[in-house]
């Protein structure tokens, strides 16, 4: 590659570079094809969805229900409708906040008759009402044309049985009873002045 100096100062100049034809090493391509038939095959024998701890952890029963219950019948789950429908406001601990929202734990309105608690459910509560001695006066909404008996029945069971609660659960015939007996209402409870006499 390198000419023939001309001048002296042509002979001081280094050559051009110029490609070597040089392969890659045999060492490297026998780890290279080493490491893509690895890959392969590694892929060929796992089978990563019989792999249990990865992925979708639900069981085929799960999916089906659970044992003894209706198949393919949707029972209200108590506590995906309190986390939709009252933990903004009452918060997910049951404890409400000061002030604002009153306690559902330790209430004395939650675990008492059953009736009380549905109808407070079924057309809300609109005035003072007092929580573990505690006034309150904001608004609570009414449930009757959003949720059905069951829905009310399993959220007010699933209130009665958390954050230190112990009452029975309600059932949803005793929401429907409350619904009838109330059926001409569209106002909510005015507080305690209406809802003390339902105790
Ligand atoms: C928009 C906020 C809000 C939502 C949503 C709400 N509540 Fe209330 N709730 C209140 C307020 C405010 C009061 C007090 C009403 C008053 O001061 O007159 C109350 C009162 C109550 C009471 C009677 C007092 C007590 O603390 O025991 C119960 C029981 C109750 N709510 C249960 C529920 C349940 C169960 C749900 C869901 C199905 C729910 N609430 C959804 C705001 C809410």
């Amino acid at each position: 590659m390198s000419q023939t100096p001309v001048t002296r100062q042509e002979g001081r100049e280094k050559d051009d570079p110029y490609e070597l034809d040089t392969p890659i090493p045999v060492p490297v391509l026998v780890v290279a094809a080493a490491m893509v038939a690895f890959g392969m095959s590694y892929i060929l024998v796992s089978s990563p969805d019989q792999r249990a701890e990865l992925g979708d952890q639900r069981t085929l029963a799960d999916l089906a229900g659970a044992p003894g219950g209706k198949q393919g019948a949707a029972k209200a789950d108590g506590a995906a409708i309190f986390a939709a429908r009252c933990a903004a406001c009452h918060q997910a601990n049951g404890q409400g906040l000061p002030g604002v929202f009153p306690p559902l734990a330790g209430s004395e309105w939650v675990n008492g008759k059953p009736e009380l608690l549905a109808s407070i459910l079924l057309h809300g509560v609109q005035g003072r009402i007092t929580v573990k001695g505690t006034a309150y006066d904001g608004v609570m909404p009414a449930f009757r044309d959003q949720l059905d008996d069951d829905a009310i029945a399993a959220v007010a069971s699933y209130a009665r049985s958390q954050w230190g609660n112990t009452a029975p659960v309600i059932a949803a015939g005793t929401v429907g009873s409350a619904r009838a007996q109330s059926a001409s209402r569209s106002a909510p409870w005015k507080g305690d002045a209406e809802l003390a006499a339902l105790r």
